[in-house]
């Protein structure tokens, strides 16, 4: 594997293991503040993201590059209120979209072609996560001054992952 687009892959690596503790620490927040249909479904985000990491991890290997994981900072922990959380999932999860974004012109430029099928799962899995994290952003909006509302859509949350259409990757 190129070196460079190699170093980028454990770039994305470090950053889908930065994504899963993010939501894990998120997940933390939300059950402390008794919002557990949140933290169930930021739990299942988290183990997703280090399912992620696992993903790039496999691939780098099938193409006899080398892994390399790095420290991380600490995730952000203090939130004012459960519309916060989703608001920091979706940019973290925007952001991410563009990092992979980046290893696919990346990977097209070096003529990495046989990276090019897993990038783009990851583009259209991306295109999911932002749009479900962005509906809750919206639906927290329009009721996060309504405490009652709140608690319902929270404990709504879980029901959804499992609504959600299955697009593992295995
Ligand atoms: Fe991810
Ligand atoms: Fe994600």
């Amino acid at each position: 594997m190129d070196v460079e687009l190699q170093a980028r892959f454990n770039a994305q690596i470090a950053l889908e293991h930065a994504a899963e503790r993010a939501y894990l620490q998120m997940s933390a927040w939300a059950e402390a503040h008794d919002y557990n249909g949140s933290a169930t479904w930021l739990r299942s985000q988290a183990a997703e993201e280090g399912e992620h990491a696992r993903l790039f991890m496999d691939h780098v290997l099938d193409r006899d590059g080398e892994v390399t994981l790095t420290p991380l900072e600490a995730p952000r922990a203090d939130f004012d209120d459960l519309l916060a959380v989703f608001v920091a999932a979706l940019e973290h999860e925007r952001k991410v979209t563009g990092a992979i974004g980046e290893l696919y012109a990346a990977a097209t430029e070096a003529r990495a072609y046989p990276s090019l099928p897993l990038l783009t799962w990851f583009l259209e899995e991306q295109v999911e996560e932002e749009a479900s994290v962005s509906t809750i952003v919206g639906e927290l909006e329009k009721v996060i001054d309504d405490p009652s509302a709140v608690l319902l859509l929270d404990r709504e949350l879980p029901g959804r992952r499992e609504g959600a259409s299955g697009s593992d990757r295995h």
